[in-house]
């Protein structure tokens, strides 16, 4: 019972956004990550935010609205940004790119690094770390001594418990096969106690380092990247955001470094240009200067 006497009734399960809403809240989403929430994706948008409006004591999505626009609501609009972006992943993702990693991309990178050169590879948009680490792992089968030399992973996302996660290294297996046997005998511990946790090897972890960093804004690094991968990242957002996005990441390689997208994904824009194809979803830049033929992409 209520103070008031009256029978406590349950507030029912949230099941539906408003138009209007709907709208706020992806142009809330557009602003901050440049992440598209189409139509479609107003029942997962329901789902996903209908426990933290029942957290707020919300009655609809319309009061979450105005808690959002407010100007002191900046960590809700993080938690609004968690829980609406996609982290899906997995080690050795597109496995094809690791092979062209593995045997056309890291031999003179490697050579180079021997010599007392720097290496900088990013991952960028990185969820968990699986992708960071399945780089690493690459790169240690070719150069054991990676550690010892100026060679650095950078992976970043703007979902920081997506960064806590990475920097933590500890995955559930589920599905058992997802990494290689070679891999996982050599780069992985298990956790006492739980077989299916598997932890990344410290000389694996110290390869890389975790970070936020939203690719819309600032970006403080210095120096050039050798690679870049962003993978299934860029498809989220409106097309003239990845342009702007391959303009960054082209100005951001190194003369001949290599960018791997995902699998639906390709360079557009003026960006272009700037580069020719590697193989699948793999583009080189040219060397400076030099701008490409639209028709070798
Ligand atoms: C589907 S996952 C892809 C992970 C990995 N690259 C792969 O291909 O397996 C997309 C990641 O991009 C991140 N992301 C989305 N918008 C972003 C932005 N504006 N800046 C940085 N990361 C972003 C998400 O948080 C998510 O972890």
């Amino acid at each position: 019972m209520t103070d008031g006497g009256y029978p406590e009734v349950a507030s029912p399960p949230m099941t539906a956004i408003d138009t209007r809403s709907f709208q706020r809240i992806a142009d809330l989403m557009r602003a901050e990550s440049g992440i598209v929430l189409g139509e479609g994706k107003r029942s997962l948008t329901v789902s996903r935010l209908a426990r933290r409006l029942r957290q707020l004591k919300l009655p609809d999505f319309s009061s979450y609205c105005d808690l959002l626009e407010r100007d002191d609501s900046a960590e809700e609009r993080r938690e609004m940004l968690f829980s609406l972006t996609t982290n899906v992943t997995r080690f050795f993702r597109e496995p094809h790119h690791f092979d062209m990693l593995r045997e056309t991309v890291l031999p003179p990178l490697v050579a180079r690094a021997r010599q007392g050169g720097r290496v900088r590879i990013w991952s960028a948009g990185c969820s968990s770390g699986e992708e960071p680490y399945s780089i690493a792992m690459t790169l240690l089968d070719v150069m054991p001594e990676a550690a010892s030399r100026d060679v650095r992973i950078l992976a970043t996302d703007i979902d920081a418990r997506m960064v806590a996660a990475a920097r933590d290294g500890r995955y559930r297996m589920t599905e058992p096969d997802q990494i290689p046997a070679n891999a996982r005998r050599t780069y992985f511990e298990t956790a006492q106690g739980s077989p299916d946790l598997l932890l990344v090897k410290p000389e694996v972890r110290a390869l890389v380092h975790c970070t936020e960093l939203n690719l819309l804004r600032d970006w403080p690094m210095r120096g050039l990247f050798d690679v870049i991968f962003c993978r299934n990242v860029v498809i989220y957002f409106d097309g003239q955001t990845q342009e702007r996005l391959w303009v960054r990441f082209a100005e951001t390689l190194s003369p001949d470094g290599h960018l791997f997208v995902g699998h639906s994904e390709r360079v557009s824009g003026p960006a272009k240009s700037t580069f020719r194809a590697g193989g699948v979803t793999h583009y080189v830049k040219a060397p400076s200067g030099a701008k490409q033929h639209e028709d070798t992409l």
